[in-house]
């Protein structure tokens, strides 16, 4: 669609958003000293643990660690993507999102969405005076409540219904082509305009975005015809790939979506929701995409796909594993549910009823069973060459799930089909157990406090002093200010430097930056996951002005450290103006002992 958003503007709506009002719209918030807090919408609770830092501008939840900035929260609870919750914010704080580079800004794109939702009401106005496609629908099964929710509609059968209609000026005709509602015709020009609407005739599914905006459609022939469906091309609203049919009518439906079924039909998704199986999304013609399974599996732990029992359904499964298998982590579940030949489930929940449907759900073969199995047909088990085969084929499909438990048991299952202990088949594919390194987190110690699981005390040890600045900084940016040149940090020899200066400049130059300011500009870098973090770590209550103490106080010792030579000079000048504390007199000392100084002995780290 349209360009990146500038980092600039993200820091302006983090700047000019209250995470008290995203949350407090959404979650019952009650006052409780400088925070706020709440039962926790993330998991079920009696007691409130989660809090909302109206300083800080984060919410945390002590019960199941969830936690974030106004954009996370909005992408976790109301499950938006990134761009979606940044247009939430932006749209309650009457911001116009800027684009980078040249193509399509905000403006031009609400004028495309305007004319999709006008065509789809035009579509629905012309349904109702359209007996027999008000008939089709009802022999499909359709209530007129169904057609409403999905804005189900009909095209008349026209040439230039919509153009006429929509495309009296140049600009409009320029819209209705650039949302691929009408097509120019080749050819020498015939009068004024040589366009044509591209729908005629048809039954009308818009497909809409995750937000509910119409951005293409579907059309379906109402007798014989071909094509039967007609979709609308990729235009700068609509790109197959990312969008899922249903999908938020799905969320709409405020079902509990641990699970999600994919099928393959417009018409199956909308027969399962009226049968209230409303977690039924549909691909747009096309293979499941990483960037589809990505966007289920941030709603939900459980997809099950469904497909027809015929060839092509056989076929378009296999494709849809072969996606799925980087997405198979810990925690997520991915079954395939295969329909009885001729069937789809359209016709499947009509003729058996949706109770019967969702055993048939509950009953999905697993991936690592279907993979297996489906390999397994491929070859002769009862031969050491066709077991050893097996193992062949499966090894690049499990080289693509990523290392964990997962991977593993997928490995032992496996191995029962080719007759080995898991360890050693695991040893033979060379996918060990213990899986990628480049998986894991870098690795820099922290003490993990067992009271409270996954969060990280920080302590004020030595060792621990590039990770203590920076975590004073995240949670007091203000403090930043009183480091006068984080540059001279540059000498210090510790991982995580470059980030504690980056940090330290950037909330120098914007004293007002929160600490959810300052993660949502590290939110795409690999930096980011330490910081989200630092953010939730069991920091001491600190005042402001104990924390820039201690953070004052941190720097000098890792200032000392990077380059005696300057600190002693700096000290010595300190020690003739303003004078020195007595701790900065013992540090002086030390350096001026025979043993420091540049290519010295590095005290205690
Ligand atoms: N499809 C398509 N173009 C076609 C045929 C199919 O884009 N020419 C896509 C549509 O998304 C369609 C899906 O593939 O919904 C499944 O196609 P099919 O099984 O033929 O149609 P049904 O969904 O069963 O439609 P209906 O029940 O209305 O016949
Ligand atoms: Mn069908």
């Amino acid at each position: 669609m349209a360009g990146r958003i500038p980092q600039s503007f993200i820091d302006e709506l983090i700047a000019r958003t209250d995470i008290v009002d995203v949350v407090g719209s959404r979650v019952q918030l009650k006052k409780a000293g400088r925070e706020y807090k709440a039962c926790c919408p993330f998991h079920g609770e009696k007691t409130p643990s989660f809090t909302v830092s109206p300083d800080k501008q984060f919410y945390h939840c002590f019960g199941c660690g969830a936690h974030g900035t106004a954009l996370g929260f909005l992408m976790d609870h109301d499950r938006l993507g990134f761009v979606e919750a940044v247009e939430e914010l932006a749209a309650r704080a009457s911001m116009e999102i800027p684009r980078e580079a040249g193509q399509a800004t905000g403006g031009p794109d609400r004028e495309l969405y305007d004319l999709t939702a006008a065509v789809a009401q035009f579509y629905r106005d012309e349904l109702q005076g359209d007996a027999r496609a008000r008939e089709y629908l009802q022999r499909r099964g359709l209530t007129g409540e169904t057609c409403a929710r999905f804005l189900i509609g009909y095209a008349p059968n026209s040439w230039n219904a919509v153009l006429r209609k929509f495309g009296t000026t140049a600009a409009g005709r320029e819209r209705l082509h650039a949302v691929g509602l009408i097509i120019e015709r080749e050819g020498p020009k015939r009068g004024d305009d040589n366009h044509y609407d591209r729908f005629r005739d048809r039954v009308m599914y818009p497909i809409r975005d995750a937000r509910g905006r119409v951005i293409g459609f579907g059309g379906r022939v109402l007798d014989q015809g071909e094509p039967k469906y007609l979709n609308s091309p990729e235009t700068p609203l609509f790109h197959k790939g990312r969008e899922l049919y249903g999908f938020y009518e799905a969320r709409q439906s405020r079902a509990d979506l641990k699970r999600l079924l994919v099928v393959e039909g417009y018409m199956d998704t909308v027969r399962l929701h009226q049968a209230g199986i409303t977690y039924a999304v549909a691909t747009l013609g096309t293979a499941t995409t990483q960037e589809h399974l990505t966007r289920l599996f941030r709603v939900g732990n459980e997809i099950v796909f469904s497909f027809d029992g015929d060839r092509a359904g056989r076929a378009a499964a296999w494709r849809a594993l072969e996606n799925a298998l980087p997405q198979a982590k810990d925690g997520r579940q991915l079954r395939f549910l295969f329909l009885p030949e001729g069937h789809d489930p359209d016709s499947l929940v009509g003729q058996e009823g949706p109770e019967a449907f969702e055993r048939r759900l509950a009953d999905a073969l697993p991936l690592s069973e279907y993979l297996v199995q489906h390999l397994e047909s491929e070859v002769d088990l009862e031969h050491v060459d066709g077991r050893a085969r097996l193992a062949e084929l499966a090894r690049p499909l499990i080289a693509r799930v990523p290392a964990g438990v997962y991977r593993e048991l997928l490995i032992d299952r496996l191995a029962q089909s080719v007759r080995m202990p898991g360890a050693r088949l695991a040893a033979l594919l060379k996918l060990d157990a213990a899986g990628d390194a480049r998986d894991r987190e870098p690795s820099e110690p922290s003490t993990v406090d067992s009271r409270m699981p996954g969060r990280i005390a920080v302590s004020p040890g030595r060792r621990n002093l590039v990770r203590q600045a920076v975590g004073l900084v995240l949670h007091h940016p203000h403090t930043a200010g009183t480091v006068s040149d984080p540059q001279a940090l540059a000498d210090v020899e510790r991982p995580g430097i470059p980030l504690l200066i980056e940090l330290l400049e950037v909330a120098r130059a914007e004293p007002k930056i929160t600490l959810a300011g300052l993660l949502e500009k590290w939110r795409d870098r690999p930096e980011g996951g330490h910081l989200a973090k630092l953010a939730v770590s069991e920091l001491p209550e600190l005042s402001g002005e104990q924390a820039a103490i201690e953070l004052q106080q941190a720097v000098n010792k890792l200032l000392s450290e990077g380059s005696p030579a300057r600190r002693r000079d700096a000290l010595l000048a300190k020690a003739k103006g303003a004078g020195l504390t007595g701790e900065e007199k013992l540090e002086l000392q030390r350096l001026l002992s025979p043993k420091a100084g540049p290519g010295g002995a590095r005290p205690g780290s």
